[in-house]
């Protein structure tokens, strides 16, 4: 079973866990991006209103194609409650040729965020597993054996 890490990071968390996952899953790893300028406080409001009006862009090019693996980890920064617009336009994008997903979200608050129900209306169906990582989590030492504990559940379902 092929499974492929994808990810979007604005300021590293994301990057984290998805590079975390890799390791515990021995995966293949793709950060996506669609060029669009996002630093600094300008760039935090361009996330906050792109990502409440559900925009989505073209991608920079990739070298890897989710079409060829069994399990996408779709790994997302939350924004304004729900997903960053660079993951927004890679479901939108390759939501047919995508066959299993998995989410994981990198949030400030320590509560589930509103965007399991967008992602499952994009998909068209459930994803097979699901985490957040807050960003207190990282603080605290306990984000490292959340995330080893969700590599488990992903491996125990693709052989499912
Ligand atoms: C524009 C913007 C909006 C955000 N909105 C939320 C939110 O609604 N809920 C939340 O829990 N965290 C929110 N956050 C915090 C990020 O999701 C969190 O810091 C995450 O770890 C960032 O991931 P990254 O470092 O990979 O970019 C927001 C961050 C940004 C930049």
């Amino acid at each position: 079973m092929r499974t492929l890490v994808v990810y979007y990071s604005r300021s590293g968390n994301t990057r984290k866990a998805a590079a975390k996952l890799r390791d515990a899953l021995s995966c293949d790893i793709l950060e996506i991006d669609d060029g669009v300028k996002r630093n600094g406080i300008i760039g935090y409001f361009r996330c906050a209103v792109h990502a409440i009006k559900k925009k989505a862009f073209p991608l920079e090019p990739m070298d890897k194609d989710p079409s060829g693996y069994d399990m996408v980890v779709l790994c997302t920064p939350i924004w304004a409650g729900t997903m960053s617009t660079p993951i927004r336009s890679f479901v939108s994008r390759f939501k047919h040729q995508i066959k299993r997903h998995s989410i994981v979200c990198a949030q400030g608050s320590v509560k589930e965020q509103k965007i399991f129900a967008p992602m499952k209306e994009i998909m068209g169906r459930e994803a097979d597993a699901r985490i957040w990582i807050s960003d207190r989590w990282w603080k605290d030492g306990s984000a490292d054996g959340r995330i080893t504990e969700f590599a488990s559940e992903i491996k125990a379902g693709i052989s499912s």
